[in-house]
């Protein structure tokens, strides 16, 4: 490209007209200086800043089953995987969990686990409903797969307002390679779209360098948010685990997954957008950087220590042997570092959040930069 002039016009053309071209995706994703990188991260910064101001939502992790009826080739907990030492929290420790969030301020908790029946939906609900009990202000976030539409319904009645459910890769040749014949990526878009139409808060997303990924591939991702419009994006870059089809596939770049990030940002001023622990396990300060490049969520792990060597996605994850509250203050420390804070609010999408979540306690946004 000629010049860091001309590559930063091409970016606030993107920034204006919420679009990116395939060629452009491909220059940015493989091709840009490192001037050019650090000239689009800073005006997804200031996208971000713009919204957001300099805080950062955290959201508490509790990952309650890594029971999975699903082999996904990619995941570590995958059903075929026999090496994993399986465990289920009671609806006690999960409450636990949360009660321990509440106190480390936490407003938002996200029950993550594999696809485990033996949570039927009238568990999932009970549950629920007493997280909602206990922690009336708080935001009850669910991230446990693919289920009906009647499900998805049950859950949001009992109380719970938002979902993640990343939908992988848009393009369906490539989600065939990526999962087993069982499922479909036709079938995880009409989840998505069920969730929507419910709604929730809905969060969608990828991994940056799976397997067979090309820069098309993330190209139709990005037109397929474009289409639902997200309230979440998470992205973090893919990483091997020693006991899946993909054990020998190279990780995804952390720098990638950040350029993405800042991309993301660009055409998504107001989505949630989390530097994920993937991308802190790819670089030691990559949730810092990918902070820095627009990204305003932060989903520490809450889930008991004694568990949390069991829940492991990818290998080589992060903070597997801290406590939450080490977590919490690790966390705390590392954005007060670059100059960013983290509120104790609810963190709702600003086309959700009421008037006493998006006012109180949010310092104002700046127009400046980051010193
Ligand atoms: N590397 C990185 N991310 C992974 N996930 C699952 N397995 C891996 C892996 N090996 C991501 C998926 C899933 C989310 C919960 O974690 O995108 O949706
Ligand atoms: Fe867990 Fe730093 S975030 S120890």
């Amino acid at each position: 490209m000629n010049g860091n002039s001309a590559f930063e016009a091409k970016i606030m053309e993107m920034k204006e007209q919420k679009k990116i071209s395939l060629e452009l995706l491909d220059y940015i994703l493989h091709s840009a200086t490192e001037e050019e990188r650090e000239t689009l991260y800073r005006i997804a910064r200031e996208t971000s800043q713009a919204v957001f101001g300099k805080n950062v939502y955290l959201r508490g992790l509790i990952e309650f089953t890594n029971y999975c009826r699903n082999d996904c080739f990619y995941c570590g907990i995958r059903a075929g995987n026999r090496n994993v030492s399986r465990y289920r929290l009671s609806p006690e420790e999960i409450l636990q969990c949360c009660d321990k969030g509440a106190e480390l301020g936490f407003r938002t908790f996200v029950l993550q686990g594999g696809e485990d029946p033996y949570y039927s939906d009238d568990r999932i609900c009970e549950i629920v409903r007493a997280i909602k009990k206990k922690h009336p202000d708080h935001a009850i976030t669910l991230s446990i797969g693919e289920k009906s539409y009647e499900s998805y319904k049950r859950y949001f009645e009992a109380g719970a307002e938002r979902y993640l459910l990343r939908h992988e890769t848009a393009n369906e040749e490539h989600y065939a390679l990526l999962h087993p014949a069982s499922l479909s990526g036709a079938h995880r878009k009409q989840c998505l779209r069920d969730l929507k139409k419910i709604g929730y808060q809905v969060g969608c997303g990828i991994m940056v360098g799976t397997p067979h990924q090309t820069t098309e591939h993330i190209y139709e991702d990005i037109l397929f948010m474009q289409d639902l419009m997200p309230h979440m994006i998470g992205i973090g870059p893919f990483l091997a685990h020693k006991d899946t089809p993909f054990r020998d596939e190279p990780d995804g770049s952390a720098e990638e997954t950040i350029s993405l990030l800042a991309i993301l940002r660009i055409l998504f001023p107001k989505v949630l957008l989390p530097a994920t622990t993937a991308l802190g396990t790819a670089d030691s300060l990559g949730r810092e950087k990918g902070i820095l490049a627009g990204a305003n969520v932060i989903m520490p792990n809450l889930s008991p220590s004694n568990v949390r060597d069991k829940y492991l996605l990818y290998d080589g994850k992060i903070c597997t042997g801290e406590e939450a509250a080490e977590c919490n203050s690790c966390l705390r420390a590392r954005m007060a570092k670059i100059g960013y804070t983290v509120v104790d609010v609810r963190g709702d999408h600003p086309d959700f959040s009421s008037a006493e979540t998006a006012g109180n306690n949010v310092t104002k946004p700046t127009e400046e930069g980051i010193s």
